[in-house]
This record gives C-alpha cells, sequence and structure tokens, in this order.
C-alpha cells in the first residue's frame, strides 16, 4: 500500500519525512519521494526503488523546506518509474496520494483541453492539475482544494502543500485512511499512527469523506458536506506495536474499513488502470492452453475460491474443480497435464492446503498460490505468487483478506477469459472499470452501521441462523455464516437458495432468522420464491440486496440497501454486510471478537 506522511515543522522536514516513511515500509512500496516548500518555492526528490536511493538523492541535492510531504508508491497507474513517483506537482501545488481516482480519464481531458500539461501516467497528476487550475483561476489554496475534492470520485487519501503558504497543509481521507497527529508547535499527516510515531502520539483520525486543513498550531476539519467538525483526539500506542487498532475497538472492525484502501492497492497489482486491462505477472503457463483449473483452501480461503470458480467458469468457459483442502489431500484426484493448481491463504502456512499444494505439484499442475504472506512455505514452493496486499491481517476472523483474494482472484478470470478468446477487449474494460469502481462502493457502505447494531438485538437472540444465496451469492452466504459462528458463537448455515425446500426448511420458524443475500440479478426472482416459502413458515427475512423492498414481495425483518454496482463485483460488495453483520452481533454479545474461542489465525496443524 502506499505509504504517506506530512510535516509542517519548526526545523528542515526532510530528514523526518524519509524517517517517516521508513516506517511505512512495511505497506510495500517500489518507489518514494518528498517535496517541500522553501522561500515560497515548491521542490522535489523522487527515486525508484528504495529509500535509500531516495537519501542519496537527498544527500546530492538537499531540500531544506520546514514543510513538507512525502510518500511510498506501489505502482497502480502507470509504471514505477521516477517519473510516476510521487510527489507530483505544478509550480503553486504539491501532492501526494493513496488510492484510486477513477475518474481521472475525463478529468486529465478536460485539463488537457484547458491547456495543462502532465508529464506522469499517474492518477494523481489530474489532482495537482485541477488544483492549479482553480489557483489559476484567483481562488485561495483551500477553496482550491475544496472545488477539486468535490469533483473527484473514488477511493484515496491526499496531502497536498502549495506554493507560497509556509504554514499550510491540506489532507483529505475518502477510503484510504489518514491520520493528523499534534506536535508542540508542529503539525504531522500519516497514513497511520505508525509513521507518526517518532514525533508523536496524539493523533486524530479523520473519518470517511473528511478533510482538513492544518498549521503548525491548529487541526481544522471538514465533513464531506464541507461542515466544521471535531473528530476525538486519541492517545497512540503505536511506537510499541507495529501495528495498531486506530481508533477502532477491535482489530477486526479496522479490518473491516480498511478494505476499500486494500482492494485499490491489490487491484493496483493487477490492473494497468490507464489501458484498463488486466495485467497479470507471467504464471508459467501459457493461459489460452490451460485446460482445466483446480482451486483447493480452506475455510474463508475456500469460499474465496469458490466464487473464483464462478467467475473462471463465467468469463473464461474454463472447466473449474474446486475442493476443501483438507479433503481434496485424500481424494486421489486424477489430475492430466496442462493444469493450473491454485491455491489460496492468507497465512500462506495451512498445512491442509500445503498438502494439497505438494499433491498437485507431484502430479504435474502448474502452480499459483495467492497469499498474503510472502515469505510464507506455500509462496516458496508455488511457481508463482499472486499476492494479496491486505496488509497484516490481525483479527482472527478473515475479512480484509478475503475480499483481497477475490479481487486476485477476479482478475484472474479475466487474464484468462483475455488469454483464451472469451472476453472481448470491451467487455474485459467494461469489467476493469467495475472493478475500479468497486472501492468506492464498500466506502459508501461503511458510511453508516446503525442498520447492524439495531439488527445486532435481534440475531444475538437466535439459536440457529440461515444464510441463502443463489450462484455466486452462494458462498457469500457460507462466507456469512462462518463468520457469525467464529466471533459469536450461533449456530448458522449457509444454503444454496434453491436447497433449502430439499430439507433445511424444516428448521424455520419464527425465531429462525434467515439472511438472504440477493443481488438484483437474473436469479433474483427465484431467490424471491425461496424467500416467500420461508416467510410463510413465519422465518425472519433479512434482505441484503440492491433491489427495491417491494420486490422482496413478503414481510421482512430488515431490508440492508445496497448500492448498484456491476454483476461481477457483487461478491466482493456483498460480504461487506454480512462482515458487519457478524462483527456487531459478536460486539453485542460481548465474545472476544479479535480471538474467538478456540480459534488460531494460521493452522499448521491438520
Ligand atoms: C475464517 C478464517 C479461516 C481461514 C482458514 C484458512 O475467518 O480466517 O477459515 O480462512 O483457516 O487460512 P489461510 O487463509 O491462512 O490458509
Amino acid at each position: 500500500m502506499c505509504g504517506i506522511v506530512g510535516i509542517l515543522g519548526s526545523k528542515p522536514v526532510a530528514i523526518d519525512l524519509v524517517d517517516a516513511l521508513r516506517r511505512l515500509e512495511y505497506r510495500g512500496y517500489d518507489s518514494a519521494g518528498i517535496a517541500t516548500v522553501e522561500k515560497g518555492k515548491l521542490d522535489r526528490r523522487r527515486a525508484e526503488g528504495k529509500l535509500r536511493n531516495l537519501e542519496t538523492r537527498l544527500h546530492e541535492e538537499p531540500l531544506k523546506g520546514h514543510v513538507g510531504i512525502g510518500h511510498t508508491r506501489w505502482a497502480t497507474h502507470g509504471r514505477p518509474t521516477e517519473l510516476n513517483a510521487h510527489p507530483h506537482m505544478s509550480d503553486r501545488v504539491s501532492v501526494v496520494h493513496n488510492g484510486i481516482i477513477e475518474n481521472f480519464r475525463d478529468l486529465k481531458q478536460d485539463l488537457q483541453a484547458k491547456g495543462h500539461k502532465f508529464t506522469s501516467d499517474t492518477d494523481t497528476e489530474a489532482v495537482v492539475h485541477l488544483i492549479t487550475d482553480g489557483l489559476q483561476r484567483g481562488l485561495k489554496p483551500i477553496e482550491a482544494t475544496k472545488e477539486a475534492l468535490s469533483r473527484l470520485h473514488g477511493a484515496f487519501a491526499l496531502a497536498i502543500i502549495f506554493a507560497g503558504e509556509d504554514d499550510l497543509m491540506i489532507g483529505a481521507r475518502q477510503g484510504s485512511p489518514l491520520a493528523i497527529g499534534h506536535g508542540k508547535g508542529e503539525m504531522y499527516l500519516g497514513s497511520d499512527a505508525i509513521a507518526l510515531a517518532p514525533f508523536t502520539d496524539t493523533i486524530t483520525y479523520l473519518d470517511e469523506g473528511d478533510w482538513c486543513v492544518l498549521s503548525r498550531d491548529t487541526s481544522v476539519i471538514f465533513d464531506k458536506g464541507n461542515r466544521r467538525v471535531d473528530r476525538p483526539t486519541i492517545k497512540s500506542v503505536a511506537s510499541s506495536l507495529l501495528v495498531d487498532k486506530g481508533n477502532y475497538r477491535h482489530f477486526m472492525a479496522k479490518e473491516i474499513h480498511e478494505q476499500p484502501e486494500v482492494i485499490s492497492h491489490t487491484l493496483g497489482n493487477y490492473i494497468d488502470m490507464a489501458a484498463g486491462i488486466v495485467k497479470m505477472p507471467a504464471l508459467g503457463i501459457d493461459l489460452s492452453e490451460v485446460n482445466r483449473v483446480t482451486i483447493s483452501a480452506c475455510g474463508t480461503a475456500y469460499y474465496a475460491g469458490v466464487v473464483g470458480k464462478y467467475w473462471i467458469e463465467k468469463y473464461a468457459r474454463l472447466p473449474v474443480e474446486i475442493d476443501i483442502a483438507s479433503e481434496f489431500r485424500y481424494r486421489e484426484v486424477p489430475l492430466q497435464p496442462g493444469g493450473l493448481s491454485v491455491f489460496v491463504s492468507q497465512s500462506g502456512e495451512t498445512a491442509d492446503t500445503l498438502e494439497a499444494l505438494r499433491y498437485c505439484k507431484r502430479n504435474g499442475q502448474t502452480i499459483a498460490s495467492i497469499v498474503n504472506v510472502r515469505t510464507s512455505t506455500i509462496a516458496r514452493e508455488s511457481n508463482t505468487i499472486l499476492p494479496t496486499l491486505a496488509g497484516p491481517e490481525i483479527g482472527v476472523a478473515s475479512t480484509k483478506a478475503f475480499t483481497s483474494q477475490l479481487s486476485v482472484l477476479a482478475c484472474l478470470a479475466l487474464a484468462l477469459g483475455r488469454a483464451r478468446g472469451t472476453l472481448s477487449p470491451e467487455t474485459e474494460q467494461e469489467l476493469v472499470k467495475a472493478l475500479t469502481e468497486l472501492p468506492r462502493h464498500i466506502s459508501t457502505l461503511l458510511h453508516n452501521e446503525t442498520v447492524y447494531e439495531e439488527l445486532a438485538h435481534e440475531i444475538s437472540k437466535a439459536r440457529d441462523v440461515l444464510y441463502l444465496g443463489r450462484g455466486v451469492s452462494f458462498p457469500i452466504a457460507m462466507e456469512g455464516a462462518l463468520k457469525l459462528k467464529e466471533i459469536s458463537y450461533i449456530h448458522a448455515e449457509g444454503y444454496a437458495a434453491g436447497e433449502l425446500k430439499h430439507g433445511p426448511i424444516a428448521l424455520i420458524d419464527e425465531n429462525v432468522p434467515v439472511i438472504v443475500v440477493a443481488p438484483e440479478d437474473e436469479l433474483f426472482d427465484k431467490t424471491v420464491s425461496n424467500m416467500q416459502e420461508v416467510a410463510a413458515r413465519g422465518g425472519q427475512i433479512i434482505l441484503i440486496s440492491d433491489a427495491p423492498t417491494e420486490r422482496a414481495g413478503c414481510r421482512l425483518l430488515a431490508h440492508i440497501k445496497m448500492p448498484k454496482a456491476h454483476a461481477l463485483t457483487n461478491p466482493l460488495l456483498y460480504a461487506v454486510p454480512i462482515q458487519l453483520i457478524a462483527y456487531h452481533t459478536a460486539v453485542f454479545m460481548g465474545t472476544d471478537v479479535d480471538q474467538p474461542r478456540n480459534l488460531a489465525k494460521s493452522v499448521t496443524v491438520e
């Protein structure tokens, strides 16, 4: 993930900026840079590769400004070159950015037509020219930024400084985290408290949609509607921990809220945003010649794999076999040469998944693993790693790792489709666009959690909860049931909606909440029939859907209204409410959310 830092200091800030960036190295990066305001002028140094390259540049040509911003970049739009490294700037403004500006192509066209010259392939540069344009029209820096922010679509965090302004920095958060650090006569901005730990432990986290105007002595925060707001200031313990909870009660809540950012980041690794196409690393196999895909994993990672199966079959028209790793490894599956075996694992250490991998390797399959820990055993034993860039996941119940796994699997499905000629370039572009819009949709969903707090009262009374889904929503229903079981200890099962009447319907009465995952797609009406069967037996239905409530055709206990999104991205989007239902129910019941009983984060035994 890209890292952002900003300092309004009382002495030259370049060394401190690099120190802070060093503390963000754990997020991963491929270039870095800083910019400062010196004698009213903006200047910057940037370098490809590690921070020591930037330090060498700074040593050759120091920057002496007392106000500055810094950035470690994980390439999304444009290759990891010095030209694309942040900060981006004009003679009036300099910007560092984390996330995706979805409408950058439209903005770029408009701005180029007005004579603005772009020098990089990044989406960030559109922000620079947008603000510069306002300044050229006579707006003051705060007004120009406010106007520019209102035109940006996407999920992002920004830190901005201005020529001629030695006591001003502006930050904005929409989908990617940003924290203000309060010093004595100094002020800071950072992607997280860890970056700011050497300078201050007094931190204010911005909320979704917030933006802030900082000087050395003041910090003023505005919400999305540009109303002045107060956000709590907390004492951070980041100096002693590599990762902290921010101002969340639990790691699980923090990790749920990190999803817009980690999904952007993961997608950035597999999508060429400027061209609107997927770009997979070499898999050691010609994708056009793959004759069969085998996916194997455990638990939540297995459900990600099931979604992957639906996608690969639909978009690449390839047969996919999927199994739970503990079953697969003993099944003596016949495997023909020419197959691709995909293993999904957050930890990369799960014993059953590893053994399934070794079985496939012995049987001549090409091994690709989707892992969050690149140094893990599963990663080491694979032909290719497809990393998820979720960052450390501390909560035992997997959340952001799951949606990052789905992000990689979606890109893999599209890459297979393109290679096999089952996806036209136009369809690929449409699907890639849908993926890039996803972080914004998820951010919208995370704005209001009241509905989940209210539902928690009802669900906590239940002994059993059923989750129903059809098609690609079926694995999301199973994942929902697993999440609820794990952290609230309420018995829950996920079923294919059509399977209900073949047995589980016997369980339905007025004490059984039935959570239905049903985007308004071509299968929606079928699922409505199943809901009516539940309603007729007194079941309490909680519908998660983008359809109008009337289309349910029966009484609902609640309707969690979802934004309209592309069918491809619905599994990722609908994963969020099922995580929030489980989380708030567990919080209401007072269980140990981050470390539920009997569970371990990494299961290295059979
Ligand atoms: C559930 C959960 C587990 C893991 C499973 C596989 O929330 O986290 O079901 O998904 O133990 O673990 P990894 O992905 O590390 O192989």
